[in-house]
This record gives C-alpha cells, sequence and structure tokens, in this order.
C-alpha cells in the first residue's frame, strides 16, 4: 500500500502521496521564486543594493565613511551568510577588495535570553530558542570562502546587556556601522541594540528589522516598540526607505541635524604641490583633506 503524508499547505490539511507531496512543495517552491525574480523582495537583494549605495556614498562623502556590516541576532548565520553572499559578487562586479569592507555580528550564540518585558512575548520565542554555537558560526563563514585571519570578520559572543559597553563602542567609533540588520525578534534586545548605537549612528545609515510585523504591527510590541521610542527621542529617526524590495522591513536613519549639507562641509578637493624631498621633484597630487586633520591647515 501506498504511503499517504498527511499535510497543511497554505493553511489547508491535505493527506497525499509522496509523489503529490513533492510535486506539492516544487509548486510552493516555484511560486516563491518567481514571487522572488519579479519584486526581489529578499534580503540578499536588499544587501547588494544596500552595499552599493553605501559604497557610492561614502566616496562622495555623503554618508557614513566606509561600508561595515552590523549584525545583531546571528542564530544560524542566514541573514549573515545571505550578507557575505552579496558582499562576494558586488565587490567582484565593482572590483572592490572583499577585505576592506568589515562584518561585525553579535550574539549570544546560545539562543535568546528570558524575556523581560510583556512586549517580548510572542509565542514562538523562548529562552535557549535558536541557540548555535559560535563555532558553528565560524565554519559557516569559512564555507563562503572568508579567511577569517584577514580581521574583517568581528564575531561578539555575549548577551547585549553584556557586551554592548560605551567602551566597545569607543573602540568601533572609526568602524560606524553603514548597514544594520536586526534579527533579535525581543523588544528589549532591539531597544538596547538601538540605544547603544545611537551616539555612533551617522545619516544614510540603512537598517533592515528582520521581526518588525510579528506582532501583526502593532505600535507596543517587538522591534516596532523598539523603533517608536527610539524615535521620541527626536535626536534622530528611523524611517521606512521604499528603495528596496522588502522595504516595509528596511529603515533608513538620518541625525536631527543633517550633517551633510554644502554648508557643513569639512572635506575639499585641494589641489596641492608636494615637495619630494628625497628626490625634489614635484608632484601634483589632488588629495582630499579635511581643515581638521590637513598638515596645510595645521601649520
Ligand atoms: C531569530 S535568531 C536570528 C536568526 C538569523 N538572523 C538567521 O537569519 O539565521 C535571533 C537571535 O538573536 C539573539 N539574541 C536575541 N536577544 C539577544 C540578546 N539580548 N543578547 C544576545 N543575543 C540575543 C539570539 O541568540 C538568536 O541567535
Amino acid at each position: 500500500m501506498k504511503q499517504r503524508y498527511v499535510c497543511r499547505i497554505s493553511g489547508e490539511k491535505l493527506t497525499l502521496s509522496l509523489y503529490s507531496l513533492r510535486r506539492a512543495m516544487r509548486d510552493k517552491l516555484l511560486l516563491k521564486l518567481g514571487f522572488q525574480s519579479l519584486f526581489r523582495d529578499n534580503v540578499s537583494s536588499f544587501y547588494f543594493h544596500a552595499l552599493n549605495r553605501q559604497t557610492n556614498l561614502a566616496e562622495r562623502r555623503c554618508g557614513p565613511p566606509s561600508v561595515n556590516y552590523y549584525e545583531f541576532g546571528v542564530g544560524l548565520g542566514g541573514t549573515l551568510i545571505n550578507y557575505i553572499k552579496a558582499l562576494r559578487k558586488f565587490c567582484k562586479r565593482s572590483k572592490k577588495e572583499l577585505y576592506s569592507y568589515h562584518i561585525f555580528a553579535f550574539d549570544s550564540f546560545n539562543g535568546l535570553p528570558k524575556k523581560k518585558s510583556p512586549k517580548d512575548d510572542y509565542k514562538e520565542w523562548y529562552e535557549g530558542c535558536y541557540s548555535h554555537s559560535l563555532s558553528e558560526i565560524k565554519q559557516r563563514v569559512i564555507k563562503q570562502g572568508i579567511d577569517l585571519r584577514q580581521g574583517t570578520v568581528h564575531l561578539i559572543k555575549g548577551f547585549y546587556e553584556k557586551t554592548l559597553t560605551p567602551e566597545l563602542r569607543n573602540e568601533l567609533k572609526d568602524y560606524p556601522p553603514s548597514i544594520v540588520t536586526i534579527d533579535c525578534d525581543y523588544y528589549s534586545s532591539t531597544k538596547t541594540v538601538l540605544e547603544w548605537l545611537r551616539p555612533i549612528l551617522v545619516s544614510g545609515t540603512l537598517f533592515y528589522f528582520d521581526d518588525i510585523w510579528s506582532f501583526h504591527g502593532n505600535p507596543h510590541y517587538g522591534e516596532l516598540a523598539a523603533i517608536n521610542e527610539f524615535n521620541k527621542a527626536e535626536e534622530g529617526q528611523l524611517t521606512p526607505i521604499p528603495l528596496f524590495g522588502l522595504s516595509s522591513k528596511i529603515f533608513i536613519y538620518s541625525r536631527r541635524e543633517f550633517e551633510f549639507t554644502r554648508e557643513n562641509q569639512d572635506d575639499r578637493e585641494l589641489n596641492v604641490e608636494i615637495v619630494d624631498s628625497s628626490t625634489t621633484s614635484l608632484q601634483r597630487k589632488s588629495i582630499y583633506a579635511s581643515p581638521l586633520n590637513c598638515p596645510l591647515l595645521k601649520c
């Protein structure tokens, strides 16, 4: 007798043979892939576009000065691997150096902590959920052809309440985030992350919030509540940006006092004559210099 399988497809309970089950799953997958290619509504295409945009802005000095990726909530490494794939593709196509892009990934590597607030309380989340070890994630990163000895992938282990200190923020201030993924589920974790990030955020930073719709748009729960509270402080604003697919999960940060105005610009292109003392030959060089660290203005 043929074996039959009871399954639920799009909410409908069906009893199917293995052959029909395979066909149904293939159709579902094809549909998903079809939608994705039509609308490019997936996180990988967001990362690719974000890398392109942020690299361009950094070169024009109109946004975050370098393209550093921060991820809060690594879990099994799904979003991290998607980012790495997009980064490899982007670097290959635009002939950029892969190891000039830094990645900072923060997680307990022990799964979710205890819930701290009713605003965290979604049915499917519990303490220890999504527990994957640091070594497991390292192996997954290495499998993507990343050489960890280059020192551009930083995996920061521990609960945010302990690891996200002012000292760590100070250490990272030369690597401000440019693309941020927040996939740590809870309101309380998202709130801790956003408050920690606030002082180093630069206008133009792009955020991907994976769990924003977990509470069906309720503004008092989950990531959405943390974003609303962040915006109340009025020092800077997270605004949904409809630039890419997944627009309902993507936000852009801007400071209250916008920093990239013409009046504010502290970077000018200077044409200076530099005397090379060893050869005494004159070289004409076009350099970018900020009034603060330009040797010509210092002396
Ligand atoms: C849903 S998983 C992330 C999934 C992952 N982005 C992926 O695509 O596979 C959520 C992660 O957030 C982490 N997390 C949540 N709150 C945290 C906290 N306060 N400190 C450290 N890690 C936390 C958990 O350890 C867990 O790995």
